[in-house]
């Protein structure tokens, strides 16, 4: 399925957030969490993001028995953005098992940040949020010139 099946054009051509299916957008990401490898959580996580250029990409927590070495279902997204091209994340939904929308993780919030930016819309379930939101004050590459 395509960005264009997904979303629907604003009349000038733009992207908003109310234009994004979330439905279908949390579908997806349903559909990921039932690939997970959660053996030891039990706790599949699954996502499924927009990409600025037409595509829905997804992912799934991939755990390890060295339990510090888990993947989150956000860090699979963002691999499945680059080796599908690269481009920017617009919009993304994470969920658990039960299908509810689930909060990204701190680390995972850092991690999206540098892939999606401050504008980058989270589904959340009394309607998305903006990153930068949910990571206030984040730390940036801005942040690095002070050295
Ligand atoms: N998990 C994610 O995939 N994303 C999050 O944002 C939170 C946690 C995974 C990691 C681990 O495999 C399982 O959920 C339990 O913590």
């Amino acid at each position: 399925m395509g960005f264009s099946e997904c979303i629907q054009m604003a009349v000038d051509g733009s992207l908003v957030g109310a234009e994004i299916d979330w439905k279908v957008l949390r579908n997806k990401a349903v559909e990921a969490a039932a690939r997970a490898y959660a053996p030891y959580s039990g706790f599949p996580v699954g996502a499924a993001a927009i990409v600025d250029d037409d595509r829905l990409i997804v992912g799934c927590n991939v755990e390890n028995v060295s339990y510090g070495l888990g993947l989150c279902a956000e860090c699979a997204v963002v691999c499945a953005l680059y080796s599908g091209g690269g481009g920017r994340l617009v919009a993304l939904s994470c969920v658990a098992a039960d299908g509810a929308p689930l909060m990204p993780c701190g680390r995972c919030r850092q991690v999206l940040l540098e892939h999606g930016g401050p504008g980058l819309l989270i589904d959340h379930p009394d309607g998305p949020k903006l990153l930068a939101d949910l990571l206030p004050d984040a730390f940036g590459p801005a942040d690095l010139e002070r050295a």
